[in-house]
């Protein structure tokens, strides 16, 4: 009879609690990784860079995840990340560091990255695959991954100029430093078994930019057109510039929201890094249909209002802002625009603004953060409610002509009557 099981072997390296020693510290590394690449991407300019970032952290908010779902498996009596020890906790710091996209990207994937995935095939040879299975297989899922985000940050690292990667050498020196001062991610003795104050012990956080970074390509505008657009077609063009724009603010709204709040729960974290890269994804959405019609990035002026306006909010107003205002105010807009496509035999417009949509659904429901800071209490996000609209119309009665708020729309209303 074929037998599944007949060529795993029975003795593996680690025990239980060696085990559990190890799976804490990939879930720290894990979800610093993570946390650091939610924050730079306001900060760094390049949007492919972006895009690449916003997909390979909500990957690793998995990986942290699942590493933390089998601590308790582990006889771990709780699901409640470990410290990881000194030298980890320096390392990750240093990441959150790094002074340009080069060196970010050299230090996660020429660095980083590389020994956790020479941690993690190490862990996999060693331990016992029958007995120890599910840890077994989370390894063998998280190596594919790794390679794969590897393979792809540095080809987004050799496509930078080579002045900006040389420049990078002495900070990327430093975390090869720090990376040696850790030793191998896969012994466990050097990982710690006390229990942290957090998924992210012992992390700073970096002021916010007040305007999220854009690459040469885009430049900032007043408006999101400088001319009223000629026909149907520029005025679609001009739409999906502005939309590709706004998904990106999005996205590094939330990568700061992420960032700046070691101290909430594991989960919400999850829930923000699955946001971000859906607003990565929707930018990239829409960017692939503007090209589409003709266009590129950049061909239309680029207001910065999304996440200009919202990164001056504190937490409770933004989350109000956000999830309750702001996606639940675009949603209509998304099915008429699907309908209106789907009138028209515009297929592919039709069909990205469905699943944009669709997205959209668990974003607002991601609003109920707000309540749980509230500890539920209906008075204080009634209060929150009021107070979030009332910022924003004092705003906009004060700023009537700027840019973040016709930036809200993106279209000024004369634009969109010149289109007919
Ligand atoms: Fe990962
Ligand atoms: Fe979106
Ligand atoms: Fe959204």
């Amino acid at each position: 009879m074929y037998d599944l099981y007949a060529g795993y072997r029975l003795i593996g390296a680690f025990d239980v609690a060696r085990t559990a020693r190890l799976v804490a510290r990939y879930h720290y590394v894990e979800a610093q990784l993570m946390r650091v690449a939610a924050g730079k991407l306001a900060e760094l300019p390049e949007w492919e860079l972006k895009c690449l970032a916003g997909r390979h952290l909500w990957q690793d908010s998995l990986h942290a995840d699942a590493w933390l779902t089998r601590l308790i498996d582990l006889r771990w009596p709780r699901r409640a990340p470990l410290s990881p020890g000194e030298p980890t906790r320096r390392l990750m710091a240093l990441l959150d560091d790094a002074p340009g996209s080069a060196a970010f990207l050299a230090a996660v994937y020429r660095q980083v990255k590389p020994r956790l995935i020479a941690a993690y095939t190490a862990h996999r040879a060693a331990c016992a695959p029958l007995a120890d299975e599910p840890t077994w297989e989370l390894l063998g899922r998280a190596i594919v991954d790794e390679e794969e985000q590897v393979r792809q940050g540095l080809a987004l690292l050799e496509s930078l100029p080579a002045t900006e990667r040389t420049a990078a050498r002495p900070y990327e020196a430093l975390v090869a430093d720090a990376c040696e001062a850790v030793g191998s991610l896969a012994d466990p003795a050097t990982a710690a078994e006390r229990e942290a104050d957090g998924s992210f012990e012992g992390q700073a956080v970096r002021p916010a930019p007040p305007v999220a970074a854009r690459d040469a390509r885009f430049r900032l505008g007043e408006r999101a057109a400088d001319r009223p657009p000629a026909d149907a077609r520029e005025l679609a063009m001009l739409m999906a510039h502005r939309d590709a724009d706004n998904e990106m603010h999005a996205a590094e709204l939330l990568g700061r929201s992420l960032y700046e709040h070691p101290e909430m729960p594991w989960e919400y974290h999850v829930d923000m890094a699955r946001q971000l890269w859906d607003e990565v994804r929707h930018a990239v959405l829409y960017q692939r249909y503007l090209e589409q019609l003709g266009a590129r990035l950049g061909d239309f002026p680029v207001i910065p209002g999304n996440y200009a306006y919202r990164i001056g909010l504190d937490f409770p107003h933004r989350l109000y802002d956000l999830h309750l205002r702001g996606e639940k105010l675009g949603m209509p807009d998304l099915i008429r625009y699907r309908e209106e496509a789907r009138a028209r035999g515009d297929a592919h417009y039709a069909l990205l603004n469905d699943f944009v949509h669709a997205d959209e659904v668990p974003h607002v429901k991601n609003g109920r953060w707000l309540r749980w800071l509230l500890k539920d209490d209906e008075e204080a996000f009634r209060r929150v409610e009021r107070e979030t609209m009332q910022i924003r119309a004092a705003y906009e009665r004060a700023h009537a002509n700027d840019p973040i708020v016709t930036a809200y729309t993106g279209l000024v209303p004369s634009l969109l009557d010149d289109a007919g």
